[in-house]
């Protein structure tokens, strides 16, 4: 008989993991839900790490995990890679804040140019949420225009024009979010993913100054926008005026060295960056267009400067992890192996699923995975499969809580830490961690039926 709802899954992991579970008693007096990012949340408690390298991370109960976080999506290279490690280590020694331009901020703008050609002049922030602030702020500079479009599910950060409908459930009557004005809310325009007929309706109707998109489509890939869509959006943006933003924070050097759009051969007007940018110190990027980004330049032809001050921008640390991370980067090899174990994962538990009769899928492209529970569509028959025609209400609908927090921590009992429902594989992922990760899958399926929560 089944026991109460992961009952059995919540006592197995108290068990396995006390010193995070005190810590956790500590910490959730001084942070928000004992976090201090919302992802993390997990009840009963999330797992505290004490190391990380390569593909592992460890727990401070000691336990070993293969982790598929890989820092937020910045360590295409694995935690601790020894490039950027010894970069930073020579850099800390150095000086971490001059004041001041250095040598270090030129060399890592040079590599961008170089992997990314669209930037043609870059600026650093210190994060992508400020990294698309900024695009944004110079796309209506340069257009005089005011509003915004973007799509539902896409996610560019949590500075108030874009948080909205970034998440699920989705309303596209109602894109309210508490703490957000009306009046930021009139400049922005959310519109359906997919859909070229809403916007070229949505620029005759707005007359907007730019279109931003996560360019794999919403959450990494969640609900995928495909190479054809992207070519007919850069088209009609670029008749109508509308400046193109592509959010390369997640799939910039991930999907390939020059990011999403090397792989599509699409140049956007302006790109955001973060993550592997950094090398996964904290730092982001605007690269676009010279004539746009001269709108940050005093004297400008468009009469109007865009001041942008941050205290961390270009810092030297940032920009010694980053120069290391994207030299590594730059013959495509990371991006190639973080792909291919992307494509073995998914298979392999796909494989699993049907071999064990349980009714998820596992879906994505390039080195990013979903997996979607309750799924009652036809099976997988190749790698580019999109489950449910790429349905946003169904790819990306807000998950059963009890299963999900049961779900991931089930899997960390079996030594994995999955990102929620999702996936970021990096290049230090190995034939053997796939395997052991789809052999934990199999065991969490286990778990979750002892505990009646899967069928
Ligand atoms: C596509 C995308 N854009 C922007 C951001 C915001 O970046 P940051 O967390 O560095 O502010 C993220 C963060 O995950 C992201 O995935």
């Amino acid at each position: 008989m089944s026991q109460v709802s992961g009952a059995g899954i919540e006592a197995a992991y108290r068990d396995r993991f006390p010193n995070s579970a005190r810590l956790f008693e500590q910490g959730r007096v001084l942070f928000p839900n004992g976090v201090t990012h919302d992802s993390r949340h997990l009840k009963p408690f999330p797992v505290f790490i004490d190391r990380a390298v390569g593909s592992r991370k460890y727990a401070v109960d000691g336990h070993e995990i293969i982790d598929y976080w890989m820092g937020h999506g910045s360590l295409l290279l694995g935690h601790s890679h020894p490039a950027v490690v010894e970069a930073v280590t020579r850099q800390v020694a150095k000086g971490t804040h001059f004041g001041a331009n250095h040598q270090l901020e030129m060399e890592w703008g040079e590599i961008v140019r170089r992997l990314m050609p669209s930037a043609e002049r870059v600026r650093f922030t210190s994060s992508g949420t400020e990294a698309t602030l900024m695009a944004i702020r110079l796309a209506r500079i340069v257009t005089g225009r005011q509003k915004v479009l973007k799509f539902l599910g896409h996610f560019h950060g949590w500075h108030d024009l874009v948080m909205p409908a970034a998440d699920a459930p989705y309303d596209l009557e109602n894109v309210s979010m508490p703490g957000v004005t009306e009046g930021v809310l009139q400049d922005l325009v959310v519109l359906p993913p997919n859909n070229l007929d809403a916007v070229a309706q949505a620029i005759e109707t707005h007359k907007p100054a730019c279109l931003i998109l996560e360019a794999t489509g919403g959450h990494w890939s969640m609900v995928p926008m495909r190479g054809e869509f992207l070519h007919a959006l850069r088209k009609l943006t670029e008749e109508k005026g509308v400046l193109l933003i592509f959010d390369e924070v997640i799939t910039g050097f991930r999907v390939a060295p020059g990011g999403s759009q090397s792989h599509y051969g699409i140049k956007p007007d302006l790109t955001t960056l973060a993550k592997i940018l950094a090398g996964g110190l904290p730092g982001g990027g605007v690269g676009g267009r010279a004539d746009i980004m001269d709108a940050l330049e005093f004297d400008n032809p468009h009469g109007q400067k865009m001041r942008h001050p941050g205290t961390y921008n270009g810092n030297p640390l940032s920009a010694a992890a980053g120069i290391a991370a994207l030299q590594v980067v730059a013959d495509g090899r990371p991006s190639r192996q973080a792909n291919e174990m992307g494509r073995l994962l998914r298979t392999g538990l796909n494989d699993l699923f049907a071999r064990r009769g349980v009714n998820w899928v596992a879906y994505g492209e390039f080195s990013m995975l979903s997996v979607l529970p309750n799924y009652d569509g036809p099976r997988p028959t190749d790698d580019g499969f999109i489950p449910y025609e790429n349905q946003l209400e169904k790819l990306d609908a807000k998950r059963d809580p009890v299963l999900s927090h049961n779900f991931r921590c089930a899997l960390l009992l079996n030594g994995v830490d999955f990102f929620g429902w999702r996936a970021m594989l990096s290049a230090a992922h190995t034939h053997g961690d796939i395997q052991r990760t789809v052999t934990a899958f199999s065991n969490a399926i286990d778990l979750l039926r002892k505990d009646g929560l899967l069928a």
